[in-house]
């Protein structure tokens, strides 16, 4: 069973005064790959996501998905925040969310998501909007599965994968 923990990032939703409906909405859909065993709402403050991403891979969670701080705004950190610590990038995951996605709008290439892998976990940043998130995760979800087995020693060949 995929273990996989969501975090939004949003300094309102932090302090309550957002609902958090895209940390429900990617939930939702998290479901269908595997079990969501934690879930958070942070400030957008790059120490503390820094800390939490750091936390959740040394526990071995497989997969966790962030919402929220891709964007342009001073405060939008959260691709940083992930690629400091990551052992490496996986740019097909967030050009795949970005391909699909300018088909539904040209304000898709403003998020500056990214995918990483720290140790034996797969972090993926995606979008703050309720529907921004859904549509990048849905984009990326049937290759999921593939990507945690591989990331966890699989060694199956992959060109059995149709
Ligand atoms: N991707 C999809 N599929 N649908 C959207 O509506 N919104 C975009 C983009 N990606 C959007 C999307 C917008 S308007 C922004 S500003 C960026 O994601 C960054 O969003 P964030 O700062 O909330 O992370």
């Amino acid at each position: 069973m995929i273990t996989i923990a969501v975090i939004t990032l949003s300094d309102k939703g932090a302090a309550g005064q957002r609902e958090d409906r895209s940390g429900q909405v990617v939930c939702d859909i998290a479901k269908d790959l595997g079990e969501v065993v934690y879930k958070k709402i942070l400030p957008d403050e790059k120490k503390l996501i820094i800390r939490n991403l750091t936390e959740l891979s040394d526990k071995g969670i497989n997969l966790v998905l962030t919402t929220g701080g891709t964007g342009l705004s001073q405060r939008d950190v959260t691709p940083e925040a992930t690629l400091e610590i990551a052992d490496r990038e996986i740019p097909g995951i967030a050009e795949a969310m970005r391909y699909t996605s300018l088909a539904k709008t040209p304000h898709a290439m403003l998020s500056r998501s990214v995918a990483v892998v720290r140790k034996n976990t797969l972090i993926i940043n995606l979008p703050g909007s309720p529907k921004a998130a859904s549509e990048n995760l849905k984009a990326v979800l049937p290759a999921l599965e593939h990507a945690v087995k591989k990331i966890n020693g699989d060694t199956t060949e992959c060109a059995c994968h149709e």
